[in-house]
């Protein structure tokens, strides 16, 4: 059976929630303690066997090329200063079995645009699409999860979430229908619903692996909600034709485009972090008896 080896982040969105930060920077480049929310992404996609790295990217991204790329200079000087352990960390970003790839988005018209901007390079095979601004902390990690999902049925999977009735808008909600042996299949999906419109607080929080038959989908899909090429409405055309499943993948996410989510995250990895979780966790502590 052929494996999924093919993953694509989609980084072209400008990011508007987090401006200024976000002005001339990849909101994907924000660090969570010492690591990019790009680089969590990716080690999330590699633990799941994937092995081509596909980045939909646009203006002001070419720092997350830099990041996956060699550092000449910078490793010639930490070799020079006998720095070996930041050697070491700087030259492990990737295993030498991935590759990267960098599709330019020329315009940010909408998700399912980004992903269909993939179609030369992923052809006729089921890939994954990592959303990097969800940061998930699970283990195994939720594309682990959602590729032996795929293997087991060979159906496209949605990474879901139970969002408060009020976030509907936010996300793309689902409904499901429970299958023998607990499998859930997608009933309906719609994008961004008005919580007394949405048919559930199901929500798709930025994992997907995807049959090919999407790209046909998006190709025929009309702009949609925000005049965007939207991946759910492209997702609402292929159940038509196919099942499509959805997991409740065990883990915690963040939503690391959102301010809160960020700081979120940032305090929970903070807290587990060997460098700076005692401090941290004292400082907390601190903070919370004296406010
Ligand atoms: P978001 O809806 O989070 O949009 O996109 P955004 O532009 O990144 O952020 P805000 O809402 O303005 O703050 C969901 C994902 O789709 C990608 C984004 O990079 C993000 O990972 N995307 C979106 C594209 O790659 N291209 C697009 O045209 C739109």
């Amino acid at each position: 059976m052929k494996k999924i080896t093919k993953a694509v982040f989609p980084v072209a969105g400008l990011g508007t929630r987090f401006l200024p930060a976000t002005k001339a920077s990849p909101k994907e480049m924000l660090p969570v303690v010492d690591k990019p929310l790009i680089q969590y992404a990716v080690e999330e996609a590699l633990a799941a066997g994937m092995t081509e790295l596909i980045f939909i990217t646009g203006r002001n991204k070419r720092s997350i090329e830099d990041h996956f790329d060699k550092a000449y200079e910078l490793e010639t000087e930490l070799e020079y200063k006998n720095k070996q352990k930041l050697l070491e960390i700087v030259q492990g970003i990737l295993p030498p079995s991935a590759t990267c790839i960098y599709i330019r988005q020329a315009q940010a018209l909408g998700l399912g645009h980004a992903v269909l901007c993939a179609k030369p390079v992923v052809g006729d095979e089921p890939f994954a699409v990592i959303l990097a601004d969800d940061l998930i902390d699970g283990e195994p990690g939720a594309m682990e999860q959602m590729v032996s999902l795929y293997e087991s049925t060979r159906s496209s999977v949605l990474g879901v979430e139970t969002v408060a009735p009020e976030e509907t808008g936010s996300y793309g909600i689902v409904e499901v229908d429970t299958l023998a042996g607990g499998l859930q299949r997608v009933s309906s999906i719609v994008e961004k619903p008005r919580p007394e419109e949405a048919p559930s607080n199901l929500a798709v929080v930025g994992r997907y692996i995807l049959t090919p038959r999407i790209f046909d989908k998006l190709q025929a899909t009309t702009p949609g909600a925000g005049g965007e090429i939207q991946l759910t409405d492209g997702i609402a055309a292929l159940m038509k034709d196919e099942t499509v499943l959805a997991l409740p993948f065990a883990g915690t996410r963040y939503d690391c485009g959102s301010k809160i989510g960020y700081l979120k995250a940032t305090i929970s990895y903070g807290l587990k972090h060997h460098e700076v979780a005692d401090e941290l966790s004292a400082y907390l502590r601190h903070l919370a008896e004296t406010r």
